[in-house]
């Protein structure tokens, strides 16, 4: 069971969302907390809120995880603050719905960078300290998009497969080092993710961030290296690609996308 009370988390989008919920969370477990996304007065009346109420020290960071350089920048303000990362929750992430040449390319790439290049590059700065000192953890949030092609949303289930898979092969790498890695692939969820799409879902069909976060940390705590955090009838869905031809699965989910507006 990771020790979490007296350590430190960096959690990535923590302004609002699956990331707000993640910080209550951890900070109800008595971790210190760094506080990571572009909205800083969020981020910090966050911050102020949570050491109140749980007596814990958190820092508030104000970083664009789409620049190339924000991990490094990360890795040195802390490490100038003298700051150790002992879990590392890479949430931060955005998803772009239409047609991928409907976007302009910037678009495309700023999501790249922050759901998979930024997330990358925080797992290797954080990781060598925690596998040189035994311990830690990394938490990456795939989604149920990472288990087939997406038509409308391309770009982010590519993103979000190439999270799963790596967090997978990562947790086997460090299984013996005292880093434990894990995946979580969450269903629809009522956040802001799909504020300005135009979706037609509603809140009912969606999970709440309080219970992805609930159902992640309970796996977490179990020792699992993915956490699928959602209703039955979504997971069912992460398990059919493996039955079906590629093809009809791309026909599927393309027809899946359509009904929930997002054409
Ligand atoms: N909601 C869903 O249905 C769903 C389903 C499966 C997986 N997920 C995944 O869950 C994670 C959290 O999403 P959410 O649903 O909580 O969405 P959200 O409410 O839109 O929150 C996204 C968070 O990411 C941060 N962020 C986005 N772009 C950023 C950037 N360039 N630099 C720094 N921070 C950035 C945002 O902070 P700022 O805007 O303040 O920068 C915010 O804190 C994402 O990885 C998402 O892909 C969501």
């Amino acid at each position: 069971m990771f020790n979490y009370r007296g350590s430190t988390a960096l959690v990535t989008g923590a302004s609002k969302g699956i990331g707000e919920v993640f910080a209550e969370h951890l900070a109800a477990r008595g971790m210190n907390l760094v506080l990571v996304a572009r909205s800083l007065d969020a981020l910090e009346s966050l911050a102020s809120r949570l050491s109140d109420k749980y007596g814990i020290r958190c820092t508030a960071l104000n970083a664009d995880l789409a620049d190339p350089v924000s991990a490094d920048w990360i890795a040195a303000e802390l490490e100038r603050r003298d700051i150790q990362v002992d879990l590392l929750v890479n949430n931060a992430g955005l998803g772009l719905s239409g047609n991928f040449l409907s976007h302009e390319l910037t678009q495309e790439q700023g999501s790249i960078q922050v759901n998979v290049q930024t997330l990358v590059s925080l797992s290797y700065l954080f990781g060598k300290g925690m596998k040189n000192r035994r311990k830690g953890g990394i938490i990456n949030i795939a989604s149920n998009a990472s288990f087939q092609p997406l038509p409308a949303m391309a770009t982010y289930a590519a993103t979000k497969a190439f999270v799963l898979h790596f967090s997978e092969a990562l947790s086997y790498e460090l299984a013996g080092d005292g880093v434990h890695v894990m995946a979580v692939c969450p269903g629809p969820t009522a956040t802001n993710f799909f504020a300005g799409t135009t979706t037609n879902m509603s809140a009912k069909d969606m999970d709440s961030s309080k219970s992805v976060v609930e159902k992640t940390l309970a796996a977490y705590d179990q020792g699992k290296k993915v956490a699928y955090p959602t209703r039955f009838s979504v997971r069912l869905g992460t398990l059919l690609p493996r039955f079906l031809p590629r093809s009809l699965v791309t026909k599927i989910a393309g027809a899946a996308t359509k009904n929930m507006g997002l054409h």
